[in-house]
């Protein structure tokens, strides 16, 4: 098979109708079940009623699905076929220029309309909300990657969108707020005076640069309070998580193409979702005994490093306390992290799939900090052509700190590494970085300490390990 394989082939494709037809829910394969999400009020589990109010019916039962597939609509997947099969690439003149035997692999999720991986589930998303007649949804977003995705998904499907910004991105990247209003969503920075969450802040801080945790209270806030409303979650969630798994199961295929078989996953980190999408259909094998060597590294920002760092405890997944509490690795959720570039990895939680994964040792993570993740994003642009979006780069960063480590020890391994998104709505950020002016950012010890202080009490904390 291997000599079937062009030596110097550089893309590996798939055609449509190699387009996955199923989901692949990770429940399915965990030793044992995710801690339930604890209703704040009673610390009891939460049942699908008490979610109701935020999320339509078919998301909430995919959430707690234990199914190991899940059919794929085909009104999804006719619009997946816009972009989708993405590409997998064999980064060959990286490989060249970093002197590495490894073989290096990216995946690459930029070609989407909104840049990055963030439509598989918004599209899903708002296939499910309009089958059971919502009118709006309403959302946080970080880099503004998540919001171009759920505006696009929602003017696809006829469905009003309303966009909380975190205020520094809404700053840092304006172009970002014209692309989600052309698709006809409202976007406002956040914490903004339209709820009560965001007054609140502002009243305790009008300087507040705004976080994940805080543009989630707030999206949160506006569909409890409306009837037509919904809340939209872009990342952290079960069901969002299988969304993504259209990424790693089209690149197993690919793999498959190229006659490779990987030997490390490397994904940047947020909430969980790409990482998850990622490396998900390749580490079902491992959770199902056979490839156990397989290893699949999680990359985070040091400024932010909730799994490195964050204590595995419940915490709410948002800062004013309007969620459930979930069972993860969190900074505290009042914890504001640093103003970094890659706004889509500012998040004090995980999702719980991965920290369970991360817990039981099935996967690993680093953090690395800026400055050095920016040099990565260029070594890789100037080589490959593809500008990366800063937190794509810390991907790169760690994909090639792993070549790097290859050629140290004269191994031939395969590398294979998820390009979730591109950065031509991020040149500030290289501006600044071109310009010298990136800061890195100490891991903030004090304020989480602080921030940890403040998790939510809860009985059977410890008892439900
Ligand atoms: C391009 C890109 N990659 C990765 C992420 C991290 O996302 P996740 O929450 O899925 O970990 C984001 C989040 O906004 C993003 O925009």
């Amino acid at each position: 098979m291997a000599a079937k394989v062009d030596k110097n082939r550089t893309k590996f494709l798939l055609d449509e109708k190699d387009l996955p037809t199923r989901w692949y829910n990770i429940q399915a394969d965990l030793k044992t079940p995710l801690a339930p999400p604890l209703h704040p009020g009673t610390g009891q589990p939460i049942g699908p009623q008490d979610l109701a109010p935020l999320f339509p019916m078919e998301l909430i039962k995919q959430e707690v699905s234990q199914e190991r597939w899940i059919e794929i609509p085909d009104e999804v997947r006719d619009i997946y076929r816009l972009w989708r099969p993405t590409p997998l690439y064999r980064a060959r003149r990286l490989e060249k220029a970093l002197g590495t035997p490894a073989r290096i692999y990216y995946k690459y999720e930029g070609v989407s309309p909104a840049g990055s991986h963030k439509p598989n589930t918004a599209v899903a998303q708002a296939y499910y909300n309009r089958k059971e007649k919502v009118a709006r949804l309403s959302t946080e977003t970080g880099a503004g990657q998540w919001g171009s995705a759920l505006a696009i998904a929602c003017s696809m499907f006829g469905l009003q969108c309303k966009v909380y910004m975190v205020k520094v991105s809404y700053q840092q990247k304006p172009y970002r707020r014209v692309l989600m209003e052309s698709y006809g969503a409202k976007v406002v920075a956040s914490p903004s005076a339209d709820t009560q969450a965001g007054k609140k802040i502002l009243q305790e801080d009008p300087n507040s640069p705004g976080s994940l945790g805080i543009a989630i209270s707030e999206a949160v806030e506006d569909a409890a309070t409306r009837d037509d409303t919904k809340y939209s979650l872009g990342s952290v969630l079960n069901h969002v998580l299988m969304h993504q798994t259209v990424v790693g199961l089209e690149a197993r295929k690919q793999l498959e193409k190229a006659d490779d078989e990987a030997d490390v996953l490397v994904g940047c980190i947020g909430g969980g979702s790409n990482f998850a999408g990622f490396s998900f259909p390749f580490l079902m094998d491992k959770l199902q005994g056979k490839n156990k060597r397989l290893r699949a590294v999680a990359v985070e920002p040091s400024a932010c490093p909730s799994l490195t760092k964050g204590k595995y405890v419940y915490d709410f997944g948002d800062t004013v306390g309007l969620t459930p509490l979930v069972k993860m690795h969190t900074l505290g959720h009042t914890f504001i992290p640093p103003s970094l570039h890659a706004g889509g990895l500012r998040y004090h939680g995980m999702a719980p799939a991965i920290c369970k994964l991360y817990d039981e040792k099935v996967i690993e993570a680093v953090a690395v900090p800026q400055v050095a993740t920016f040099q990565a994003a260029i070594q890789f642009a100037k080589a490959e052509g593809i500008l990366p979006a800063p937190e794509a780069a810390h991907a790169v960063r760690g994909a090639i700190d792993e070549a790097l480590r290859a050629k140290q020890e004269g191994r031939k391994k395969t590398i294979v590494f998820n390009l979730s998104g591109h950065g031509f709505l991020d040149l500030s950020a290289y501006e600044a970085h071109l310009a010298g002016k990136l800061q890195d950012y100490e891991y903030p010890a004090e304020k989480v300490a602080e921030a940890l202080r403040h998790l939510p009490q809860v009985k059977a904390q410890e008892a439900r390990r």
